[in-house]
């Protein structure tokens, strides 16, 4: 057993007790109830079940949660599909995938959902030239499995929100 304190979508959760084995799955499903993370293939395949990670740098990475154990997470921050809409009102990327029917279970939609607000947050630090944006969406949502096949959906939403801020997350003068 160990001890864990995890912030999820900033409010610190613990200390609780986990066993050495439980994942990070289970953990935010059965213990706190965090149910918008998802559970597929279960071996680190689909990336249904990715979590965003808050490093200490700042910087933001996924995470898949099936593989990992909770206990690899104690004193981390970390964001989930329920922490995405503030105020009642859904994030533009959010929006961006209702826009494009993106989805239609729905069941990969947290992981791509993630997936693609880290690639905002790393646009927006160190923005790229235009020319290299399809790529770039494409290599960033590469591994989540879409079941439902809607992976071109997924692309041109990312790119919508992308292009509708071009200043934040594209270099000036770019071709
Ligand atoms: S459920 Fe975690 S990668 Fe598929
Ligand atoms: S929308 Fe059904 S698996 Fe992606």
């Amino acid at each position: 057993m160990k001890s864990i304190t995890v912030t999820v979508n900033g409010v610190a959760h613990g200390p609780s007790a986990v066993r050495d084995d439980l994942s990070m799955n289970d953990f935010l499903r059965e213990y706190l109830g965090v149910t918008g993370v998802k559970f597929g293939c279960g071996v680190g395949q689909c990336l249904s079940c990715a979590i965003i990670v808050d490093n200490a740098d700042g910087a933001s990475e996924t995470s898949p949660t099936c593989i990992v154990p909770a206990a690899s997470f104690d004193g981390k921050a970390i964001r989930t599909v329920e922490g995405h809409a503030k105020g009642g009102e859904l994030s533009a990327l959010q929006r961006a995938f209702i826009n494009h029917f993106a989805f239609q279970c729905g069941y990969c939609t947290a992981g791509f959902l993630n997936e693609a607000q880290v690639l905002l947050e790393r646009l927006a630090r160190t923005p790229i030239a235009r020319a290299d944006l399809e790529r770039t969406i494409a290599e960033a949502l590469d591994g989540h499995l879409c079941r439902c096949t809607g992976y071109v959906k997924y692309h041109e939403a990312v790119r919508d929100v992308v292009l509708a801020d071009s200043a934040l997350y594209l270099r000036k003068g770019s071709p």
